[in-house]
């Protein structure tokens, strides 16, 4: 099997889906591996590197193989390059993004997305989402340090003594989890809050205090492990409720999301407003709608003398160990896709291969991207 892999083209990313530790494994495993020259730049990795990993390197190389591992979704021109029956991987936004998946069907390739890979044991060594979630919550408490004008921690100095700033953290999902361990390594205060009350003791081994609400809401997760969408009298309560908790805090990151759908709005402008002067608000939700009302993405907005900051693709800010781990993840995924032989052999009665499977045969076949594309689902005929 030959898998190529391109220079990312969208505008701000610096992530590649392979690094020469990968290609090394992929390498012995078999396939060869095609790389387009620079593809590794943004994320650090000479040309020389994948060379001496055993891949080869050469214009035109990342859309001739049997497979193609990208990050990002694939534009119009580039999904012209891929040719028919051949296999894509990569973030393919499935539930939202249906003219791609549409697009994929349209010339016969046979695609994955990494987003749609079901969160099982077997599969956590490719979970992608998993991955880059870690790398945005990272950045997001530091972003939050950087941009606060206070101490994270609690100084003791000939100069007086400072408090430790308090952060919560809205969604406590891998990315929420991370930034709570690395805001936490800072010396902030931690609380945090999410619907699902499974988190409730993760949050608090990582040393936050669990924020309960009281507005008469349980559980909300869905059969999947993911939440549920709110009623909107419940989202009501909820931030009417969550308003009184920002007020005390320094900092805000927000993490929540229901997959597929907008973010759920949780810090509303009367939070805002109650909120210290020079407080900030990092909200990882900014692509998706924002879980502030005031947010703006990919922008940083001062309102009520509060900084609202809406980072676009933050995990792509620290490409050298983004692209790292996804390398690992796509590596892991092929290894379910070739044979001892290291030949391409899709077995479409794994569960892995079936369920991240977005386009087959000329058809689209996961239903989130049926729906997403328009398509008529099992459900509705
Ligand atoms: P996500 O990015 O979809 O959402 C982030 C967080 O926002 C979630 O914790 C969610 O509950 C929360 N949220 C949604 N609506 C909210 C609201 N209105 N108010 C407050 N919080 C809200 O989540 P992520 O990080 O992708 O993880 C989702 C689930 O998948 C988790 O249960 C996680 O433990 C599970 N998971 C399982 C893995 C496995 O291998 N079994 C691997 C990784 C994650």
């Amino acid at each position: 099997m030959k898998l190529s892999v391109p220079k990312e083209t969208a505008a701000g990313e610096q992530r590649v889906a392979t690094v020469p530790d990968a290609v090394q494994k992929l390498s012995a495993a078999g396939v060869e591996v095609l790389v387009d020259p620079g593809a590794g730049e943004a994320s650090h990795v000479p040309d020389a590197a994948f060379t001496e990993a055993g891949a080869k390197v050469e214009a035109g190389a990342g859309f001739s193989g049997d497979v193609v591992a990208k990050v990002g979704p694939p534009s119009r021109e580039e999904i012209g390059r891929l040719s028919e029956g051949s296999v894509l991987i990569g973030f393919l936004q499935p539930l939202t993004n249906g003219e791609t998946a549409k697009a994929l069907a349209g010339a016969g390739v046979t695609s994955f997305a990494m987003e749609a890979i079901p969160r099982i044991t077997r599969a956590q060594s490719m979970d992608a989402l998993s991955s880059q979630a870690t790398v945005a919550g990272y950045r997001a408490a530091l972003i939050t340090a950087q941009e606060l004008g206070r101490f994270l921690p609690m100084l003791t100095t000939a100069a007086g003594t400072i408090r430790p700033a308090k952060v919560l953290v809205l969604g406590a999902g891998v990315a929420g989890l991370q930034a709570i361990a690395t805001a936490r390594r800072l010396g902030a205060v931690l609380s945090a809050f999410d619907v699902r009350s499974a988190v409730e003791e993760q949050i608090k081994s990582l040393g936050a205090k669990f924020v309960k609400l009281d507005i008469g809401l349980e559980n909300a997760e869905d059969a999947g492990g993911y939440a549920r969408a709110l009623t909107d009298e419940e989202q009501q309560r909820q931030r009417e409720a969550l308003a009184d908790v920002i007020a005390q805090m320094d900092g805000v990151i927000s993490t929540a999301a229901v997959p597929g759908r907008r973010a759920p709005l949780l810090i509303i402008e009367d939070a805002v407003k109650r909120m210290k002067p020079g407080s900030v608000i990092v909200d990882l939700a900014a692509e998706t709608g924002g879980n502030c009302e005031l947010t703006e993405s990919g922008k940083t907005v001062i309102a009520h003398d509060v900084k609202i900051i809406g980072p676009e693709n933050l995990a792509s800010s620290m490409p050298d160990h983004a692209s790292q781990l996804y390398a690992k993840n796509v590596q892991s995924l092929l290894g379910l896709m070739v044979d001892e032989e290291g030949a391409l052999k899709l077995d479409f009665d794994d569960e892995i291969i079936a369920g991240a499977c977005i386009t087959r045969d000329g058809e689209i076949v996961h239903e989130g991207a049926k729906k997403a594309a328009g398509v008529a689902t099992e459900g509705n005929g």
